[in-house]
């Protein structure tokens, strides 16, 4: 996928540096979308709160020891980032062009260096994976309500779109690797991947991860 291609389908968006971060301008809306590790809401989920994280629980388990994670869908790379809160070693793989550009561009400005970013395609490495762990977080349809609210999302919507096989396809190849679990972010009520019931489940009421134990 080529990076002009991708904004020239995207008229409405221009590519610009806000605040010296690299950032997606939205014309008409006039907002920037961008990846900040210091924002706010990302301060308070992982301050006091990381171990209340659903994610932290089902990717750690009870025993909370650190682990090394292959993050197959690193998007705004929020998951990556609580994750690598946890001391643990992350993987990050996003091959959207645009998505690994401004992501590459918010660690950076973060100096994290317990998340190393890969521009390929998770699926031509997730059954070779060294990692112990490996997440899932794919794409999946938003309603209107949640696309309109959250800025992030309307730009995920129009440069990445929804990706309904890549989930199965990532879970069938992640269950032929040598990790020791998969977890996978599901809508509250979508069905399994698969159909596959998963070992145990963490649930809240935005998302609930389903956790594989291999
Ligand atoms: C729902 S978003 C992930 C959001 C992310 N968990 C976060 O915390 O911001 C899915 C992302 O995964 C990327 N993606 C989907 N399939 C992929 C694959 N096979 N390899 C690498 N990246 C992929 C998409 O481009 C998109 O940016």
């Amino acid at each position: 996928m080529d990076l002009d291609l991708l904004l020239s389908a995207n008229p409405e968006y221009q590519i610009e540096l806000f605040d010296r971060q690299l950032s997606l301008f939205h014309k008409k809306d006039k907002h920037h979308v961008f990846v900040d590790f210091n924002s706010k809401q990302l301060k308070f989920r992982s301050q006091a709160h990381l171990n209340a994280e659903l994610i932290i629980k089902a990717v750690l388990g009870k025993k909370k020891q650190t682990t090394s994670i292959m993050d197959c869908t690193a998007g705004f790379g929020k998951d990556s980032y609580l994750m690598s809160l946890t001391g643990s070693k992350i993987i990050a793989y996003e091959n959207n062009p645009l998505m690994y550009a401004l992501l590459k561009d918010g660690l950076n400005r973060a100096e994290i260096d317990n998340i190393s970013l890969r521009k390929i395609d998770a699926l031509r490495e997730v059954k070779i994976t060294n990692c112990e762990v490996i997440y899932i977080d794919p794409m999946y349809p938003a309603t209107k309500k949640s696309a309109k609210n959250n800025k992030q999302m309307m730009f995920l919507q129009a440069f990445v779109g929804h990706q309904s096989e890549m989930a199965e396809e990532l879970f069938i190849q992640a269950k032929q690797s040598a990790a020791k679990k998969i977890v996978i972010k599901r809508p509250v009520k979508a069905a399994f991947v698969l159909d596959k019931k998963p070992t145990s489940q963490i649930i809240g009421k935005a998302a609930r991860f389903d956790v594989y134990a291999l």
